[in-house]
């Protein structure tokens, strides 16, 4: 796993504004509902049978209490959120604006008294889905009494009822297995997986924080099986759902999050060494059979059906098709090999379009971090920040990738970017200027730290074309920066790069610094929504585990030597030529560091 930075001195600011989001969608999901008014002329029954993100499926039942008709039946009614019409049966269906008219199949024109007909949809909704109050038969209004639906939220099941008085509305924010909730982590807990709190706990004082989940990598095909690593270990993927299975029962909410790593594309980590994987840059097709058909047939299996799976997908992919490929200085050439055979765009809308049809999984697809991607332009050779969220929109349509299948996204997997900074902001001025134009530290970044990444990002990828209720994970796995050298005030240096160094709490060299870097400490614990937007932090890189070897270690794992994790390396263009900041004697990435997690324990902010 590598994150490069882009480094761009330059004059010219692309201001970034930094857009404030409206608050997540609620809609947990489902508030299953049912309406139905009835006439003398007419009754409806309108019942949701399925809702899923975005989505939903409905039946109206039209009984016709007035005189027989013939010669065709029209049905209206009004949708009060924005909600429309996709596709419909039994019936034919337009839309135009908030207006929903449906007339009768051609072979269906008669509706003699106390007949009924079913038209059905599919449709969707943004933010939350009412059910419509009012219909009216061949420009009848319904009134009258009340037939009331419930239907049961579940997406196999559903029932109707008629009773005279009452409506009943059935919430299923927790409805385990059923469509899905807006935030998977409310209201839930999360995988513990055990191999790695095995290794925790045997640490010296780790036992503080052996129980905290920590995703599961799936990062080369052995491991869906389990293999022999002394990481990922002996655990395959069935083994950890069959032991998440057993924690969410002995839940009392009966909840639990499932998290893992979807990380083994063709030509895997194309601007690094470290983390390079087991299949060449053409492979795609063992990609999709050997690895995400065979993830997707775990997943599917019915007894983990009431767990919120969710896949956190290709880390760093993305993201490197757009500032590491030609005509670019950092252009690396195994980037430009993937962004000209399109395996990566292939490959991460395939895992999309494959795990999102199953219908408890929340995709979360990786979108880089601040210190990578934060810097926004209108140039394109300086933007890395909007045409990486177009680059991300380009897997919709493909595959089967379609914006219902994507959840939401995670910032920072496995990097070191603070949250945010305490003790000053880039706007800050230092000799009459913004220390965004004048120290080196920012170098005309439009961000601080994660949370503001995240939150613009969030919003610039729902301009491109993902869904307004996604929500955005953030890996705080190591970016505490508590500890003895941790700033505890502003810094009154005169110049700008003095007082961003001596006020900034990220002690790393530069922000494209990614490989087991010195001094950092573990961040926030895994919390879920600690912000607008923000669906939980999230230790997605287990702490412990080496970003690659800091020096030559053969191996049968594919991976590379990368001298970004060598202490004694003076850097590349990619970190602006600084030194890597990489602890010494670090074993391959992926194997168990001791020394770092005694670090990132002592460093801890919260400290522990
Ligand atoms: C490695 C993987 C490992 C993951 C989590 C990555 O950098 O390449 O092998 O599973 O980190 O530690």
């Amino acid at each position: 796993m590598s994150l490069r930075t882009f480094v761009r001195s330059r004059k010219l600011t692309g201001a970034l504004a930094v857009t404030s989001v409206a608050a997540l969608s609620v809609a947990g999901v489902v508030a299953s509902t049912a309406t139905a008014n009835a006439a003398p002329g007419c009754r409806v029954a309108y019942q949701i049978t399925n809702q899923w993100q975005g989505g939903f499926g409905a039946n109206v039942t039209v009984t016709n209490l007035g005189d027989a008709i013939s010669g065709g039946w029209t049905l209206e009614w009004d949708f009060a959120a924005g909600q429309t019409v996709q596709q419909g049966w039994s019936g034919t269906f337009s839309q135009s604006g908030s207006r929903v008219t449906v007339r009768n199949p051609s072979w269906a024109g008669n509706l003699g008294t106390g007949a009924s007909v079913t038209p059905g949809f599919n449709g969707s909704w943004n933010g939350s889905n009412p059910v419509p109050t009012s219909f009216r038969l061949n420009g009848t209004v319904c009134t009258g009494s009340v037939d009331t639906t419930t239907t049961t939220t579940s997406t196999t099941t559903s029932t109707t009822t008629s009773t005279t008085t009452s409506t009943t509305t059935t919430t299923t924010s927790n409805n385990p297995g059923g469509p899905k909730v807006d935030n998977p982590y409310v209201g839930a807990g999360v995988y513990v997986n055990p191999q790695w709190s095995r290794l925790a706990a045997a640490e010296s004082g780790g036992s503080r924080i052996a129980n905290q989940p920590t995703a599961v990598w799936l990062d080369r095909i052995s491991a869906i099986a389990g293999n022999s690593s002394p990481t990922t270990g002996s655990m395959g993927l069935a083994a950890h759902l069959d032991e998440a299975e057993k924690q969410r029962a002995a839940r009392s909410d009966g909840q639990l999050v499932f998290q893992f790593v979807v990380y083994n594309l063709p030509g895997r980590d194309c601007a690094a060494l470290a983390s390079n994987g087991e299949l060449g840059a053409t492979e795609i097709g063992r990609y999709k059979t050997e690895y995400i058909d065979k993830i997707a047939s775990i997943v599917s299996d019915s007894k983990y059906s009431k767990l919120r799976i969710v896949p956190i997908i290709e880390i760093d992919s993305l993201p490197n098709l757009v500032t590491n490929v030609s005509p670019r200085a950092t252009a690396v050439a195994n980037c430009d090999t993937m962004k000209a055979n399109g395996n990566y765009v292939e490959g991460v809308s395939y895992a999309v379009g494959k795990l999102g049809a199953i219908s408890n999984v929340y995709n979360y697809l990786d979108s880089g971090h601040h210190g990578w991607i934060g810097w926004g332009d209108t140039v394109p050779e300086y933007d890395n920040f909007y045409a990486s969220a177009k680059m991300m929109a380009s897997i919709l349509g493909k595959n089967g990738a379609t914006k219902d299948k994507v959840h939401g996204f995670a910032t920072n997997t496995a990097n070191y970017s603070a949250l945010e900074e305490p003790y000053w902001t880039v706007d800050d001025l230092v000799g009459g200027r913004p220390v965004k134009e004048n120290a080196k530290w920012v170098d005309w970044n439009d961000f601080n730290g994660e949370l503001g990444f995240a939150t613009a990002m969030r919003a610039e990828l729902v301009k491109q074309g993902f869904d307004s209720s996604i929500g955005m994970l953030i890996d705080t796995s190591r970016n505490g920066w508590g500890g003895p050298n941790r700033p505890t005030a502003k810094s009154t240096a005169t110049t700008a790069d003095a007082y961003v160094n001596e006020s900034r709490i990220d002690r790393r060299y530069q922000k494209g610094n990614w490989c087991n870097q010195s001094g950092a400490g573990l961040g926030e614990r895994p919390k879920a929504a600690p912000k607008t937007g923000i669906d939980a932090y999230v230790w997605i890189k287990p702490p412990g585990e080496s970003d690659g070897a800091a020096s030559e270690i053969p191996n049968d794992e594919g991976k590379g030597f990368d001298r970004m994790c060598d202490p004694t390396y003076g850097g590349n263009i990619r970190n602006g030529n600084n030194p890597s900041g990489a602890l010494a004697n670090a074993p391959l990435s992926g194997h168990w560091f001791s020394a770092q997690f005694q670090e990132l324990m002592r460093n801890a902010y919260p400290a522990l």
